[in-house]
């Protein structure tokens, strides 16, 4: 790989890449499902594909494909199944842990959470008071609420509009000052999303919510079982909070944080978009599973997108991966996206403790086009960074547009299409100069081009196609893993900050010495104290 790297040195140029290939276009596109996926404005020709396709079979990726689905504990450091494809199962498919078939459960949840999401959609679920429900907040943080905050955005129009949805999750109590401050405690669920109920970002505004609720409502605590209810893999710490557990919507220790919206987790998303929608985005969420499965690896999407990355990352340097998502309702799916590759990959060990000799995860990162366009896309047109991009955009724009805000759709979609070939094929100073342009000015308006980017295409965007595509991208993840030989299902790294902050905490509150403190964090946190006295 690393010869046929240096051979190709210059890079393959895309404007001879297609000219000395008519058929590129079509033949570099994969389908899957209703994605249409176009990697042909990329730095490869047929031997490097051949060539990362061998290094996905030296490194297994596909037998740990299969060991992932069958429910072995692959994720080694926690001693954990990784399933969260059995989250989209059908309810006659069979896939044990320990010998035991986990697809019953899943099914009794979702039928559990689809009889609570009717009774609040419906009104019949009330309030302390007696008022219907008319308020729902979520408050987790990381992947208990990227997830359902990023698909109640990116599916809108298929929600409960009559309804209000807030997502709480940052620790600073203006989070969720600015989320209920307009509420009627009387009309609000608080839904709190926490796997391990333990989150002290969680716990502590689900407490702050608890009060804001009993102050609201005379302080009767009775009032928690109709306005709280939990999702959770631990119902003791459930219970110990004071929620019921009646009103508790389990999920399992083999379903990572960052791979949870589809379980318990995506409680709030199936409120907003009714239990039916919720399924339709399940099945989406399958159609990858089972092509990830069964598609040959020249036809395998997550392969595909893995091992460009892979080429980019290992083979070219490359820092980071922007995805550019056409489309408005797609404003939180980069962040998702952070989570869920940035967490899983941010990785330097390999899966027996080794330092590994070889880039591992990129920095993930993106905006909605065009607002990117007009901010960043400077840096990734002339700027000296190679950066890998995913273009997303859909053929139609959401039905409930009036004609004339339909009709802006063709120009989202022309930007995101122009973008595309800009980046790939540049502009030559040749070109630059039969413009005119006088001499001085020919550097600065010419551009390189040779940009790679992956177009993915769809009809519109159905709870079913955002469905597929994160199971593209969960799979995508699962494949560069794979063949950095990491353990894409830990998350150790963001521990080391959790114990410090408890460590510091007390420094504030109560102004107490911290034993250890290095000088640096223990000048700041004297400079804090002065300026919060002034
Ligand atoms: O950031 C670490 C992490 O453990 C994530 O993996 C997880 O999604 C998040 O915290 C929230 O955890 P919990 O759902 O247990 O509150």
């Amino acid at each position: 790989m690393e010869d046929h790297r240096t051979d190709a040195l210059p890079q393959p140029d895309l404007r001879e890449l297609f000219a000395a290939d008519p058929g590129r276009a079509e033949r570099y596109v994969v389908h899957v499902g209703d994605l249409r996926i176009d990697y042909s404005k990329h730095l490869v020709t047929d031997e490097t594909l051949a060539l990362l396709q061998e290094l996905a079979t030296a490194t297994d990726v596909f037998g740990l494909r299969d060991a992932m689905f069958r429910g072995e504990r692959i994720n080694t450091t926690e001693n954990r199944a990784v399933l969260h494809t059995a989250l989209r199962a059908p309810r006659d498919a069979v896939i044990e842990v320990d010998g035991e078939n986990v697809v019953p459960g899943v099914h009794a949840v979702l039928d559990k959470m689809a009889a609570f999401a009717d009774r609040v959609r419906s009104g019949e679920w009330t309030g302390h008071t007696g008022k219907r429900i008319r308020n729902v907040v979520n408050i987790g943080i990381g992947g208990s609420d990227l997830g359902p905050a990023m698909a109640y955005e990116a599916l809108r129009p298929f929600t409960a509009r009559e309804l209000t949805f807030r997502f709480v999750s940052n620790v600073d109590g203006s989070d969720l000052h600015e989320a209920v401050r307009d509420l009627d405690p009387a009309e609000t669920l608080f839904i709190v999303a926490s796997k391990t109920f333990t989150t002290i970002e969680t716990i502590t505004n689900a407490t702050s919510a608890r009060s804001w609720l009993l102050e609201g409502l005379g302080g009767d605590e009775k009032a928690v079982a109709k306005h709280f209810v939990a999702l959770s893999t631990n119902a003791e710490k459930v219970a110990g909070f004071g929620i019921d557990v009646d009103n508790m919507f389990e999920f399992w220790d083999w379903v990572g944080g960052r791979y949870s919206y589809d379980s318990a987790i995506g409680l709030s998303l199936m409120i907003a978009i009714g239990p039916d929608r919720f399924r339709e985005m399940l099945d989406g969420f399958r159609i990858v599973d089972e092509h990830f499965r069964n598609a040959p690896a020249g036809a395998n999407a997550p392969l595909i997108m893995g091992l460009l990355g892979i080429w980019y990352g290992n083979f070219h340097d490359a820092q980071s991966h922007a995805v550019l998502p056409y489309s408005h309702y797609l404003s939180k799916f980069t962040a998702y996206l952070q989570q869920l590759d940035m967490e899983s990959n941010g990785k330097s060990v390999d899966r027996d403790g080794r330092p590994v000799q070889w880039q591992t995860g990129p920095v993930v990162w993106g905006t909605p086009g065009t607002n990117g366009q007009h901010a960043y896309y400077q840096l990734i047109h002339q700027g000296t960074k190679l950066i890998p991009a995913d273009l997303i955009g859909f053929a139609r724009p959401v039905a409930e547009l009036s004609d004339e805000l339909k009709a802006q759709h063709d120009l989202l979609m022309a930007n995101l299409f122009a973008q595309g070939q800009a980046l790939a094929f540049g502009k030559t100073a040749e070109e630059v100069r039969a413009e005119g342009v006088p001499e001085e000015q020919v550097p600065h308006r010419t551009f390189q081009g040779n940009h790679p980017t992956t177009t993915i295409l769809a009809t519109e965007l159905t709870p079913s196609v955002l469905g597929q595509l994160v199971a593209l991208y969960e799979h995508k993840v699962f494949v560069q893993g794979a063949v950095w030989n990491i353990d894409s299902f830990d998350q150790w790294g963001v521990e080391l900050g959790k114990v410090l902050a408890k460590r510091v905490e007390p420094a504030l509150t109560e102004g107490a010495d911290v034993p250890g403190l290095d000088p640096s964090t223990a000048a700041l946190v004297a400079a804090y104290r002065n300026l919060r006295e002034v």
